[in-house]
């Protein structure tokens, strides 16, 4: 320890739980400017608002700073067992067996049809709701790439999970015991998806036919740690039903309201989407790699809006962060919305320049820090399959038509910031592409 000091906070009446509530971004944003690398939101409350502090707390997850409890219960085991790291470590290879940037390329044939009918289907000529569309479209991509043949057997479970999930994280946070009606109609539908999950499990177990998807991959033993119990696959699964959805949901809003706020933009990806197979069963691996400028898009919008912005741990032994003593308990929120917008990792932040993530030869780098996806030990397991998802729909939907916002005084959305970062009902109007 270096010092006693406390990391310095904006007065009460620009930072107190009002101002706060009213305006997240914006209290953010001035503490960072005015404050610097590390700023006190309340008692205990610090907020890591530079890439080094945000990258110092994440990479320490787990051995200085724990994550807050997930929103589901796991399953009650038949010998009353708790997971333990063993079994953690054996679900995360597991899983990224099919998640890992090679799975998903070989994989992008079963990605890319439900991309192109998103937009295929588009409604042209009137406003459309945009993150319903989205969310159906998503699910049905991540049930496809969890669940391949049985998706349709689990794909309702999954939607009513992904409904239930919702309603939780836009409930007042309660301690976990409150029996809130949320949160018992989340525990009933996760009882019905592992029911119904169990039920395919059960099949795929008794004719060996475990399946190539991702689910197959849990299935399979491990030459390290042989085969996963059940109530793990489960867990497991429960919760990736739920993320293969949800937070791409945000991004493809905050994508699409950027292609219609810059044309220009959105005229460089439909002249680059013009390179993808008119048949979306036969688009590759390779021809996502040719879309670079798409991707970058993908990477500067997920730069600007970060679905998470903002990302909770709390301390489990005394440390440091920015110069300033961290206590056990004090809650540390890692903020990749203000560490995107500095200066000094990207100059001009807060403009769009999707050109920044491309070096001279046109290839993908980074230039700067970018966290939407984490990093350290509880990064996001679905960086690969997410940013080629998003490159997808982006494309198919910049190739057929123009966005736009509705015309007239009354705003394309709403900006919330409580749980995620999302375009509350985002609404856009789509005209052909001549
Ligand atoms: C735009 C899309 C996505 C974004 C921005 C995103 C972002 C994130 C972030 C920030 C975390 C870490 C949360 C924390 O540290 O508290 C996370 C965790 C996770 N994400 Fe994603 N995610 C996306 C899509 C996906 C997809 C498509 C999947 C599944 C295929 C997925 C699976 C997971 C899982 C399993 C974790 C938990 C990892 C752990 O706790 O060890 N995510 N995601």
């Amino acid at each position: 320890m270096t010092s006693k000091r406390q990391p310095p906070q904006l007065s009460r009446s620009e930072a107190g739980p009002r101002a706060w509530r009213r305006d997240r971004l914006g209290v953010a944003a001035r503490a960072a400017q005015e404050c610097g690398d590390v700023w006190q939101l309340a008692p205990r409350v610090y907020v890591a608002a530079t890439a080094g502090p945000c990258e110092t707390v994440l990479q320490r997850t787990t051995y200085e700073y724990e994550t807050t409890p997930g929103t589901f219960l796991p399953t009650k085991r038949p010998d009353g067992s708790v997971p333990g790291p063993t079994e953690r470590a054996h679900g995360h290879a597991a899983r990224m067996r099919a998640l890992r940037p090679k799975a998903v390329a070989a994989r992008i044939g079963d990605i890319a049809p439900d991309a192109a009918r998103f937009a295929a289907d588009w409604p042209v000529g009137r406003d459309v709701d945009v993150l319903p569309r989205a969310q159906s479209a998503l699910a049905d991509i991540g049930c496809r790439y969890l669940f391949s043949t049985d998706a349709e057997t689990l794909q309702a479970a999954g939607a009513r999970l992904a409904e239930a999930r919702e309603g939780i994280i836009h409930s007042w946070p309660l301690p976990p015991w409150v029996p809130t009606p949320t949160r018992r109609f989340l525990a009933r539908q996760q009882a019905v998806f592992a029911e119904a999950l169990q039920g395919v499990i059960d099949r795929r177990r008794s004719t060996g036919r475990l399946g190539e998807d991702l689910l197959g991959q849990m299935l399979r033993p491990s030459s390290q740690y042989g085969l996963l119990p059940d109530a793990a696959i489960i867990d497991s699964l429960t919760g990736l039903i739920v993320a293969t959805a949800e937070t791409p949901t945000r991004a493809v809003g905050w994508i699409l309201l950027t292609l219609a706020r810059h044309p220009e933009v959105a005229g460089r990806v439909a002249a680059e989407a013009h390179a993808l197979p008119a048949d979306p069963h036969t688009v590759t691996g390779a021809h996502l790699d040719q879309l670079r400028y798409t991707q970058a898009l993908v990477r500067e919008v997920l730069r600007l809006y970060p679905p998470n912005w903002l990302l909770a741990r709390r301390a489990t032994r005394p440390t440091e962060l920015g110069g300033y003593p961290v206590e056990p308990g004090t809650m540390v929120l890692v903020c990749p919305y203000t560490a995107h917008r500095d200066p000094v990792q990207h100059p001009d932040p807060g403009r769009l320049r999707p050109d920044r993530w491309l070096d001279a030869a046109g290839s993908l780098g980074t230039p700067g820090v970018f966290l939407p996806f984490s990093t350290g030990p509880r990064a996001c397991e679905g960086t690969s399959m997410a940013l080629a998802e998003l490159t997808l729909i982006t494309a198919e939907t910049a190739r057929r038509y123009h966005l736009s916002e509705p015309p007239g005084p009354v705003p394309s959305h709403r900006i919330a910031t409580f749980g995620a970062l999302t375009p509350v009902g985002l609404r856009l109007r789509a005209t052909p592409r001549s």
